[in-house]
């Protein structure tokens, strides 16, 4: 094995992982009721382990009123009726684990559900009360207490503040919820708040999970006083570490005592050793300095790399956000942790323009993500080339759609239940008709079931495969990612290993492989020996060292 720089210690699994993200809902349905549950993704996880991923990490699956897909949890350390029983959840981490595959489960520290017990005694308590004290109830602004306590927005548009109506009938304070009204904000400076979540990891750690992805990481402690944030608010990403909801100092010192929790608490068998535990941050912060911070030696492993994911199809910027990620994660002796999809962004087929083109770009993106150094995460349906799929008005579940006026569809194209096998809907997701299935799927799908990708040496499924295996077999070297390439961007290209060599082009001019190198992987067909444009291509150098 090699070393970690700077230590004599075998390199931990998770720096050059490939994790799958489960969208249970939206996985495999065991029961056939039309929804994906923990059995029918158990029953899947064959797939996953042919595919060649080191983990999984399963979004929430709590009990949850499902105001925001789940996002709004009634208890965090329940299993939700719809998708199966605690049982059924020990049971799929003893899959994963016998197929060698590791479990990240979410954890949701921002804010509960309105229906969490907790939320439920602060309404029916009184202002002041200690039950408020858990959230972050204020009085209003204006005469008569009739204007929100500041001028925070949700991230799913409007104000990010309601107002209760008290025990006498009347309009009474307000609570903060950065996100829809049914998810009120925690107030971490409480005790009984910073007490219950450390209950909540041993709950799951003491169920044999390898690790956590923190939701909205960088939200949970608020500027003191909450002060006005200004015009502006969500609209640049770049400005949010200034935001007096993002990013305060305070989240550091938790983080720490969480890692301390995480690499003592004992582990039962079948979970990895207490110090391989892994956190990943879902951060939206997009300052390179400040980000890394969240993965110092002594807090998280991984933060996904949003601007990874939120890059166009352009070399120039790719090629930026690929060597700056890696120098600034470098200095904290972090991996870069990156990200082409996820259950809150739009499919990169679609992003990188759909159709053929789309669909080329996508293959290409995913040659360049996986020959990176650094782990990956692959969102459900990703390997299989999933486009964006698009969902009529009346069966739209998330609440962007409505809190946006009805302006923004939200997230559901990319929470489309997964095809299967099968020429209709609902493609093998589960026996249920497909009127009745968590969310429509399309109709024209066919060409994108497992079962008819998987014998297809030209599909998406076939390429991530062969991506993945070869990918394991020549781990990259842990040196200064060096790229190489034109000033304009139209192509690059860096080693991955001492002979592994990635590149990819983007222009329409035709890029020449490397003289006596040997071709591993395309993502497209070559034109002899050149790239063509949008392709990626993985070649090797016999001879070593070059
Ligand atoms: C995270 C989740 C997203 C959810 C939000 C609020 O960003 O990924 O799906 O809506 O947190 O919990």
């Amino acid at each position: 094995m090699t070393g970690v720089p700077g230590t004599d210690g075998p390199v931990p699994w998770w720096r050059e992982a490939v994790c799958y993200e489960i969208h249970p809902r939206a996985f495999a349905d065991g029961n056939g009721d039309g929804t994906g549950d923990l059995p029918g993704a158990t029953a899947r996880l064959d797939h996953l382990a042919e595919l060649g991923v080191d983990a999984v990490w399963i979004t929430p699956f709590y009990p949850s009123p499902l105001a925001d897909g789940g996002y709004d949890i009634a208890d965090h350390t329940g299993v939700a009726a719809d998708l199966g029983t605690p049982a059924d959840f020990d049971a799929l981490v003893e899959r994963a684990h016998a197929l060698g595959i590791k479990v990240l489960v979410d954890v949701v520290p921002n804010h509960t559900s309105d229906q969490h017990p907790w939320f439920r005694a602060a309404l029916a308590a009184a202002p002041g009360s200690p039950a408020r004290q858990r959230y972050l109830f204020r009085d209003g602004r204006g005469e008569k207490g009739e204007l929100p306590p500041n001028d925070w927005q949700s991230a799913f548009g409007g104000p990010a503040w309601t107002r209760v109506e008290e025990a006498d009938g009347l309009p009474g304070q307000w609570y903060l919820h950065l996100h829809a009204p049914e998810q009120p904000d925690l107030n971490w400076r409480h005790p009984q708040v910073t007490a219950e979540f450390e209950r909540v990891l041993k709950h799951w750690l003491d169920h044999g999970v390898d690790g956590f992805r923190v939701d909205v990481a960088h939200t949970l402690f608020k500027a003191d006083d909450l002060p006005d944030a200004g015009p502006g608010q969500h609209q640049d990403v770049h400005r949010n570490h200034l935001m007096p909801y993002y990013d305060q100092e305070e989240l550091h010192p938790l983080f720490r005592n969480w890692r301390t929790l995480l690499n003592h608490h004992p582990a039962p068998a079948g979970a990895v050793a207490p110090h391989e535990r892994v956190m990943v941050a879902e951060a939206g912060i997009f300052d390179r300095e400040r980000l890394a911070r969240y993965v110092a030696a002594d807090e998280m492993q991984q933060v996904f790399n949003f601007a990874f994911l939120e890059c166009p199809w352009d070399g120039a910027a790719l090629r930026d956000v690929v060597e700056e990620s890696v120098r600034a994660m470098r200095a904290v002796g972090a991996p870069v942790t990156w990200v082409l999809s996820s259950h809150d962004a739009v499919r990169p087929v679609t992003r990188y323009g759909g159709g053929r083109a789309g669909e080329r770009r996508a293959r290409a993106a995913a040659l360049l993500m996986l020959a990176l150094p650094g782990a990956a995460y692959v969102y459900q349906g990703e390997e299989l080339g999933l486009p964006q799929a698009d969902i009529p008005d009346d069966r739209i579940r998330d609440p962007l759609w409505e809190r946006s006026e009805r302006r923004h569809r939200g997230r559901d194209g990319c929470r489309v239940p997964l095809p299967w096998s099968g020429t209709a809907p609902p493609y093998g997701f589960g026996a249920a008709a497909p009127e009745d299935c968590w969310l429509p799927q399309p109709a024209d799908w066919a060409e994108l079931t497992v079962t008819a990708q998987q014998d297809d040496e030209d599909s998406m499924l076939t390429l991530y495969r062969a991506a993945l295996r070869l990918r394991r077999d020549h781990p990259a070297a842990d040196t200064v990612l060096r790229v190489q390439g034109p000033a304009d961007g139209s192509w690059f290209a860096f080693d991955r290993s001492a002979r592994l060599r990635c590149l990819v082009n983007f222009s329409a001019r035709p890029v020449p492989l490397d003289d006596g190198a040997r071709v591993l992987l395309s993502s497209a067909p070559l034109d002899g020996r050149t790239v063509p444009q949008d392709t990626g291509v993985w070649m090797i150098h016999e001879e070593y060292p070059r």
